[in-house]
């Protein structure tokens, strides 16, 4: 029928445009997805045999969708490729019947509101080739996070281009976390669906949420764009809210002998406060949440770290080795953007140790040690990285854990191998400190071994 849907295009190539495309593919076997992204190198990398990405089953849904290989044998062609990453973005978005905007927005750097507001630039650009191309009744959807009101922007700069022409423009923002993207797309806790409330703003929504159909009709939530819009910040501010009340609380911790971990578990079974996202550490990472509800408790949480490592070195790392446990800004994942580890690092040189070595099972060597370069590189910074841990400790004289990997904990996981605190020590020199931001390590055990443990959100 007229109504149908034939082909969607996704325009970004980002950490949201590829997952949540790819996701989309393997749902809608019959739908056309295209993710067009004006960088060859980006489309190059999702065309390539390993994708861009580090996320749990990914790899899979990219060669059942990208490559139409089965999933038990792939050898044998099973369905018919849906997905494709192109560079083509005016014929691509010319022939959608839906275009979803999954450009990154970051934090603007230039002009009114820098350092603060939300840098919708790339999304402007973005939005007039848009304009230029669709077709008419085509759908436009922003996924990406944007500030309150842009459905309004978008909607006057396709009406400057094309005056007169119908196009919907629909808000669904995308609540994955990095680490846990495809399920958190196969198994969202809810779908938020921001549109007009005129007939035909109520029929590109149901279109829409028609592509939705695995997920249970009662968590497809409908909306007006601007509550669409604004329950996506809203989300991030009071997740961020609640870590840095959690990292508050850690920091009394410390000054009066409690202890974090029991404080969230008692905390955490209040039904009303629920367990997940209570867990302290160095502030929040990552490119959202910051960039969401900027300058939260962030740094400050990286100063009394940083502080107590130094103090444990009475006062100075001059002559010392150190080692950071995590580069990515969570565990299990590749991205670096917005990482507490660069911040850590970069005032930890302040101290001017010998040395620091850097180890992240999930990070590409070569790109830690450029992206290091780059970021550090006018303090002629002696920080390596390594791919072995026991090459990273090699006469260091503290290791600090910066993020929750299950290696850390000695437990295996899918990635990499665990961590042998035993032998690793071997390899340090006396003293031997671990500083452990995430409670990963049992710190009797280790100081058995000879070793001092400091552990965030602990007085010991
Ligand atoms: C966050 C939100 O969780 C997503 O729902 C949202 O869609 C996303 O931002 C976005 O707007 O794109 P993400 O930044 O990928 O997702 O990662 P989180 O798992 O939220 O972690 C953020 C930071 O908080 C990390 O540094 C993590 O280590 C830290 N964290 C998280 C803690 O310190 N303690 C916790 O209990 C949980």
């Amino acid at each position: 029928t007229i109504n149908q849907v034939s082909k969607i295009c996704y325009v970004g190539a980002g950490y949201v445009g590829g997952t949540s495309a790819a996701v989309m593919a393997l749902a809608n076997p019959g739908i056309q997805v295209i993710v067009v992204d004006t960088s060859r190198a980006k489309t190059d990398r999702w065309n390539s045999k390993h994708v861009p990405i580090n996320e749990a089953g990914l790899d899979l849904v990219i060669r059942i969708t990208r490559d139409g290989l089965s999933e038990h044998d792939s050898a044998q062609p099973q369905r018919a490729a849906n997905l494709v990453f192109s560079t083509d973005c005016s014929r691509h978005v010319r022939e959608a019947d839906i275009i979803f905007l999954t450009v990154s927005t970051s934090t603007k750097d230039y002009g009114e509101g820098a350092g603060a507001a939300i840098d919708i630039g790339d999304l402007k650009i973005a939005v007039e080739t848009i304009a230029v191309a669709a077709k008419p009744g085509a759908i436009i959807v922003e996924k990406s996070t944007v500030p309150c009101k842009t459905a309004q922007m978008i909607q006057d700069i396709l009406q400057y281009h094309r005056p007169g022409v119908p196009f919907e423009v629909l808000s669904n923002p995308e609540f994955l976390a990095e680490g846990t993207a495809v399920m958190d797309l196969l198994r969202p806790s809810r779908v938020l669906i921001g549109s007009g409330k005129t007939a035909s703003g109520l029929a590109a929504a149901e279109k829409l949420a028609s592509l939705y159909h695995w997920i249970s009709p009662e968590k497809i939530l409908r909306a007006n764009h601007w509550s669409a819009e604004l329950a996506k910040l809203a989300s991030n501010a009071i997740l961020a809210q609640r870590l840095s009340s959690i990292n508050t609380i850690g920091a009394m911790c410390e000054a009066i002998g409690a202890d974090i971990t029991e404080v969230s578990r008692a905390v955490g079974m209040d039904p009303r406060i629920g367990p997940s996202y209570l867990q302290s550490g160095l502030g929040f990472g990552g490119s959202c949440l910051r960039k969401d509800t900027l300058g939260l408790a962030y740094l400050a949480e990286v100063d009394r770290f940083v502080e107590r490592v130094i103090q444990s070195f009475h006062g100075t790392l001059r002559g010392k080795k150190l080692v950071v446990f995590g580069y990515a800004f969570k565990e299990n994942i590749s991205d670096s953007r917005e990482s507490q580890s660069i911040q850590v690092i970069r005032q930890l040189l302040l101290e001017q140790p010998e040395e620091i070595t850097v180890y992240d099972p999930g990070c590409d060597l070569d790109f830690m040690q450029d992206e290091l370069l780059r970021t550090l590189s006018p303090m002629n910074s002696p920080v390596k990285t390594y791919q072995n841990p026991y090459e990273a400790c090699e006469g260091a004289s503290a290791v600090l854990i910066l993020t929750p990997w299950e290696a850390f904990k000695a437990r295996s996981s899918p990635w990499c191998q665990p961590v042998n605190w035993g032998s690793l020590l071997k390899h340090m020199k006396q003293p031997r400190w671990v500083f452990d931001t995430r409670r990963q390590v049992q710190a009797e055990e280790l100081e058995k071994l000879g070793c001092k443990v400091v552990t965030l959100g602990r007085s010991s």
